[in-house]
């Protein structure tokens, strides 16, 4: 099973950006995590970050016909971007949306995701731990 694994702008910045709502883990850490699910679990998982909207709809598009399910944090992203959305459905493949942090007890424009109106799960305010829980959910559903 293929997995393509997607982060938005500042998730590169992990550790270094407010500790205290995203925790004190880097980006790296999150790479490591992945890598060893991936071992663990069987699983070819390609991670992508980009701190550019349309890098993000280029990977979502390309994934098409070559990936069997999409893990992703639009980060800001989430809360903006019709673009990704569109994408999403265009792709057609299934999706897992993930937060590190719990969006719904922060601001109010933290509420709304648009990415959220495709992907069939979100997982929230689990930290890093949350990207494995999608994998893991994505692999139980659609792995053979
Ligand atoms: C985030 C939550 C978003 O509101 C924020 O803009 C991010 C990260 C999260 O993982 O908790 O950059 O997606």
């Amino acid at each position: 099973m293929k997995i393509l694994v997607l982060n938005g702008p500042n998730i590169n910045m992990l550790g270094i950006r407010e500790p205290g709502i995203y925790g004190k883990r880097s980006f790296a850490d999150l790479l490591a995590l992945l890598e060893q699910t991936a071992k663990e679990e069987a699983l070819e998982l390609t991670q992508f970050q980009s701190n550019h909207e349309g890098a993000l709809v280029d990977q979502i598009q390309a994934a098409r016909g070559v990936f069997d399910a999409i893990v992703i944090n639009p980060a800001a992203y989430t809360h903006t971007s019709v673009a990704v959305l569109d994408a999403l459905k265009a792709a057609a493949i299934p999706a897992v949306e993930v937060h590190i942090s719990d969006v719904d007890a922060r601001e109010p424009f933290r509420q709304i995701s648009y990415a959220g109106m495709y992907c069939e799960k979100t997982i929230k305010g689990h930290g890093l731990e949350g990207y494995r829980e999608a994998v893991l959910y994505l692999k139980e559903k659609y792995g053979s």
